[in-house]
């Protein structure tokens, strides 16, 4: 068994998988750092990378322990290189080749998006051929255009990523940090259709996103609505939150069915932590289905955060003998 050490400290996730070469998962470990910046309303680097050190070698055991294998198992080390917080990177790749020094094993650098974009790929119905990848987390909200040669970016937002507009609008209602997955469960027991919030960009031809709009009008609402006395009680929260959910949603898909269409790409893959939303995973189905596209969503926890998927996107790097040399292998907070 050809086994692979993976390691993710990108930004506040700290983790570790050992996933073996023909994409079999083994451990799947991962300490997020919530309480730790849940004070500061939002991810702080120093905190972060501190948090990183203390806790990667406690996340790498604890793989170990839940995969029963030692240290002298491992073939591979895969880690991400970028892009992401620097001070955060650099702790994952200092003990990756920490380990691979030791261990004499072989160490492979992986981009963190091109870990989003694979994230599902040991599944039988991730597609094999040319598709659109929807990658949406708390930093980035792009579209790529996946095929043999590689893959080519069609359209980014132009200011906040999706994450950080549910995230921002957590905080506008005092729901803490990260608040995607609150707002999604909030958002379930109210009324999308309360309140129109903007759908940015939608009738460009382009495939780029804009959420920072959205998030205005949220806090212009919030104002009004205080303004005229009403009361921002659980029904109301419950309202802006499926409204806007819906409005983040529809914004996502418009472009990313208008790509698959345009492109005559009959495959759409979803990733990155705001592909855990349940509204969109579940709109995402029913519009594939009505426009005959299939619709591939890796399990919620290889969405948000993992290392799994920086194993898996080393899989293929290790058939074409793309490994890195110990004494350049660096970080780079860029993509
Ligand atoms: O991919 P990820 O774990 O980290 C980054 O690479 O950024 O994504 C984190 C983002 C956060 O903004 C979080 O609020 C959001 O994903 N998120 C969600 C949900 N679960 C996590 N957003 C909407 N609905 C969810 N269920
Ligand atoms: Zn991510």
């Amino acid at each position: 068994m050809s086994t692979i050490l993976a390691i993710e400290t990108s930004c506040d996730d700290c983790a570790a998988a050992i996933v073996s070469v023909e994409g079999q998962v083994h451990a799947n470990v991962v300490y997020t750092q919530n309480v730790e910046h849940e004070r500061f309303g939002g991810v702080v680097p120093e905190v972060a990378a501190r948090s990183h050190l203390e806790k990667i070698a406690w996340v790498v055991k604890k793989a170990f322990e839940e995969a029963q294998i030692f240290p002298e198992d491992i073939e591979y080390v895969a880690v991400t290189t970028h892009p992401g917080l620097v001070g955060s990177l650099l702790v994952g790749a200092m003990f990756a080749k920490g380990f691979a020094q030791s261990i004499g094993c072989q160490i492979i650098a992986v981009n963190h998006l091109e870990g989003h974009l694979l994230a599902g790929s040991n599944e039988k119905k991730f597609p094999k051929n040319r598709h659109v990848a929807l990658i949406v987390s708390g930093g980035h909200s792009a579209l790529y255009l996946v095929e043999e040669s590689g893959y080519k970016l069609l359209g980014e937002t132009l200011d906040d990523a999706a994450g950080e507009a549910f995230d921002k609008v957590g905080k506008m209602l005092g729901l803490g940090y990260p608040a995607g997955k609150k707002i999604d469960e909030i958002a379930n027991g109210g009324d999308a259709k309360r309140f129109e919030f903007p759908r940015a960009l939608k009738d460009k031809s382009t495939y780029d996103y804009s959420f920072s709009g959205l998030k205005t009008s949220v806090r212009y609402k919030l104002r009004d609505l205080q303004n005229s006395g009403v009361a921002l009680d659980e029904v109301l929260k419950k309202d802006i939150c499926a409204s806007m959910r819906q409005a983040v949603v529809d914004a996502l898909l418009r472009k990313a069915f208008l790509a698959c269409k345009r492109l005559k790409v009959y495959s759409l893959v979803l990733g990155g932590g705001v592909a855990a939303n349940s509204l969109l995973r579940f709109q995402a189905m029913a519009e594939g289905k009505k426009f005959g596209i299939s619709v591939f969503v890796p399990k919620v926890e290889y969405c948000t955060d993992n290392a799994v998927m920086i194993g898996l996107s080393a899989i293929g790097k290790i058939k074409q003998g793309a490994f890195s040399e110990l004494s350049s292998l660096g970080v780079s907070a860029r993509a």
